[in-house]
């Protein structure tokens, strides 16, 4: 079957004079290099329609579909983000109930309040070393459902940004029983579906819809991502009304070839995941002789399947030196870039395209910083955690909340008062308040130690947050 790319090609290669957009007119510029621009076309003749596809996308999208174990795939050029409000958007009614995770990105809260549903947060466990929020267990997604009934769809997160795995066929089988369809952010896990013998996406362990980023862990361009569905719980017209509401009407053509090259391209390589996997068991091992850094994830962690492979959490927490400066170090000595900083751990994050080079470079940088004199052991341990031990109360539905009038207060005067928007750590985002929820004492008092410690908290302006006026 000929791939995206070379129908673009033969396309541009016809001669053919354009009088429609883009306005490019398929010329090379300083800014516009040539290879782009001739592949840059719209839904003329032959070129197909993404928002309707009967041609060469829909084979392109077919082809993906059949790699990623699915019944359908539909290609995404505004990232996970428009297919987690077209997922979202798609399994529930206006005004419905869905159970999500905390940790859910802000995608999924844009898509709460776009659809003015009521939702049901569970907040999974609390990682000690570092500080991250663990992926959802089984139970945790058993007991939302018991205690809530009426809930129209479950929302997931697996991998987490930090690559912690959840039990999908276990969730899947609860979330089944109630006969709703489970939604899984897997925008962290597209290589998940490559592993040769051994996929262990969310597709094929019983997720009904899965929306991978192909850009964050395979050779693709940022912005590009596929939903996929499979059975009978989504209803597919819904989902592809949705999915044309939240995506450009002008989708790129360049980002669609781009899509189904690399797929194309995993389905041509299959050894590339045992070969990535294999390459970042040897880094965990190479960095065994680290005497004060402690790195997560753990190798008995990868083999049960509760991490993932790629992710690296270098935790500096207990150290007298925080995840910031080790970050700066990594950068000025060693020429490397980590993925996220912050002031108790650093990510460094790997992927199908790391070379050998690459993970060893990345060892002999940390095995030598393990000896560095400012890396030595504190007597006490940073007390700072992502997790509060008490969860917010909603007393207000999202939607309202966040649309109602409101005042900016300081936050030392916001006790009792009903927030209207996000205040969260930043990454990764989880919010420590959500729209709809009442302000108590110890979520001002965490928000402010979270600041003087260095994190950068969103949400609050110049110390001040915003409340439901009269509210
Ligand atoms: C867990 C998670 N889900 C979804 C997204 C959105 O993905 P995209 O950037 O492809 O829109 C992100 C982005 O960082 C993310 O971390």
């Amino acid at each position: 079957m000929t791939s995206l790319l070379d129908e673009l090609k033969d396309y541009s290669g016809k001669g053919l004079y354009p009088c429609h957009m883009p306005g490019h007119k398929r010329h090379a510029f300083d800014h516009i290099p040539g290879d782009i621009a001739k592949i840059d076309l719209t839904e003329v003749e032959g070129a197909d329609d993404l928002h309707d596809p009967s041609g060469i996308i829909l084979e392109a999208e077919r082809f993906a579909a059949l790699q990623l174990g699915a019944d359908e795939s539909f290609f995404l050029i505004n990232g996970s983000t428009a297919g987690i409000l077209a997922a979202i958007s798609a399994c529930t009614d206006k005004g419905g109930r869905i159970v999500m995770v905390r940790n859910s990105h802000k995608s999924a809260y844009n898509a709460v309040y776009l659809r003015e549903l009521d939702p049901v947060y569970i907040f999974p466990e609390v990682m000690e070393t570092p500080c991250i929020v663990e992926a959802v267990r089984p139970e945790e997604v058993r007991k939302a459902l018991d205690e809530n009934p009426g809930v129209q769809a479950v929302f997931i997160v697996s991998p987490t940004y930090e690559g912690r795995l959840a039990d999908i066929a276990a969730i899947a089988d609860i979330v089944h029983e109630r006969g709703i369809p489970l939604i899984v952010d897997e925008a962290h896990g597209a290589h998940l579906s490559f592993d040769e013998g051994n996929p262990s996406d969310a597709i094929r362990r019983g997720a009904d819809i899965a929306v991978q980023s192909v850009h964050k862990t395979l050779p693709a361009p940022t912005q590009t991502a596929i939903l996929s569905v499979k059975g009978g719980l989504v209803d597919r017209k819904k989902l592809r009304r949705f999915l044309s509401v939240y995506q450009s009407s002008s989708p790129s053509y360049p980002l669609m070839s781009m899509i189904d090259g690399c797929i194309r391209y995993m389905a041509d390589n299959r050894d590339l995941v045992p070969a990535f996997k294999d390459n970042f068991e040897k880094l965990l091992k190479r960095l065994e002789v680290c005497d004060k850094l402690i790195f997560r994830p753990f190798a008995e962690e990868l083999r049960s399947g509760r991490a993932d492979y790629g992710k690296l959490l270098i935790c500096t927490d207990a150290l007298g030196i925080s995840g910031v400066r080790l970050a700066q170090l990594l950068r000025e000595k060693y020429g490397i870039e980590t993925e996220m900083t912050c002031p108790g751990y650093i990510l460094a994050m790997f992927t199908v395209c790391d070379d050998k080079e690459g993970f060893e470079r990345v060892a002999d940088a940390l095995t030598q910083l393990d000896l560095d004199p400012e890396i030595c052991e504190k007597a006490e341990k940073a007390p700072l955690g992502t997790g509060l031990s008490r969860h917010p109360q909603r007393v207000m539905l999202p939607s309202k909340a966040a649309d109602s009038e409101s005042e900016e207060i300081p936050l030392s005067a916001s006790e009792g008062r009903i927030c209207t928007g996000m205040v969260f750590i930043y990454p990764p985002g989880t919010p420590v308040l959500a729209p709809g929820e009442r302000i108590e004492k110890e979520h001002t008092e965490y928000i402010l130690k979270c600041i003087s410690e260095g994190f950068n908290v969103k949400g609050i302006g110049d110390g001040c947050i915003s409340v439901v006026k009269n509210g």
